[in-house]
């Protein structure tokens, strides 16, 4: 049986029905209620409240700037599981973020696989509301381009990861297939909507009070890092999930094409 943490979120969703799809037992753990595919066992718990009894293998995110992972580790081995997939991200390789997580579940003793993927295209749903209000996106670093990943693909790899024993012991970076700036996807937006969408560019300090609304200070800082000046590894496109899939990643188009009524 694989369990799945972070079950209702951007990764979490389709993770669970890729790998019920594959005929895999699930259970997802999650604090809200969720709509999952049929025969999916649910725990509705805090994350570290979870129970991994009769679990082989655990998909592990840590929500909300959390990186302690050694209270799902030392779970993970009083229940016997074999193997851990650690979302991480592509911040710990370039020295953005702490290297914590990736260092508890490295010396678990268990088998496991670390995905580092870079920005997420499903951010940009913090757009949703000004661009259907006033079809207008703000964001800082209007020109800056890096390849952000659709969710659904980290979960594809994940969801290798967790079923194929040879892929025990790697870190995959996880990235788009292009670089794409806030003001190309605003433009992408338009398009795709068949409307104008202004693009207001925001400047650090009034992005950052609103990146604290929601996440920790730390994370916070660290993100407009990456946003506004990305070292040159942070803007490379990684071929890691087409490697993996033998596709190639999708697109910030394609990820609107599946999310467009957001916007609307
Ligand atoms: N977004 C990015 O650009 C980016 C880039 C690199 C790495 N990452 C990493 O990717 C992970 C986020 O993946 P995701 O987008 O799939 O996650 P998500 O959708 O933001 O969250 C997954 C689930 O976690 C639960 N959750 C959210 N905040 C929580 C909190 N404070 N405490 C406990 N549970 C909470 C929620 O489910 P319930 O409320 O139902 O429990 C949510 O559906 C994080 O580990 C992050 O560090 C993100």
């Amino acid at each position: 049986m694989i369990v799945v943490t972070g079950a209702t979120g951007n990764i979490g969703r389709p993770l669970v029905r890729a790998l019920t799809a594959a005929g895999e037992d699930v259970t997802a753990v999650s604090r809200k209620a969720a709509n999952l595919p049929a025969g999916v066992q649910h725990q509705v718990v805090e994350p570290s409240a979870l129970d991994l009894t009769g679990a082989d293998a655990l998909f592990l995110l840590l929500p909300g700037g959390r990186t302690d992972a050694e209270v799902f580790v030392a779970k993970a081995r009083a229940a016997g599981v074999r193997r851990i997939v650690l979302v991480s991200s592509q911040g710990v390789g370039t020295g953005r973020h702490p290297a914590a997580a990736e260092e508890a579940v490295k010396a678990s003793g268990l088998e496991w696989s670390i995905l580092r993927p870079g920005g997420f295209q499903s951010n940009t749903l913090g757009w949703s509301q000004s661009v259907k209000e006033q079809r207008t996106v703000e964001a800082p670093f209007g020109e800056i381009a890096l390849p952000q990943i659709h969710p659904a693909d980290i979960a594809e790899v994940a969801a290798v990861a967790l079923r194929e024993p040879e892929y025990a012991g790697t870190t995959w970076l996880l990235t788009g297939p292009e670089p794409v700036s806030p003001r190309e996807q605003t433009a992408l937006i338009a398009a795709a909507l068949g409307e104008p969408v202004r693009f207001v560019e925001l400047t650090r300090e009034s992005a950052r009070e609103r990146f604290l609304r929601f996440m920790p200070e730390q994370v916070a800082d660290s993100t407009l890092d990456i946003l506004g000046s990305p070292t040159q590894a942070e803007q490379t496109v990684s071929g890691d999930v087409e490697r993996v899939l033998g596709r190639p990643a999708r697109g910030y188009a394609d990820w609107l094409s599946e999310y467009l009524d957001v916007f609307r």
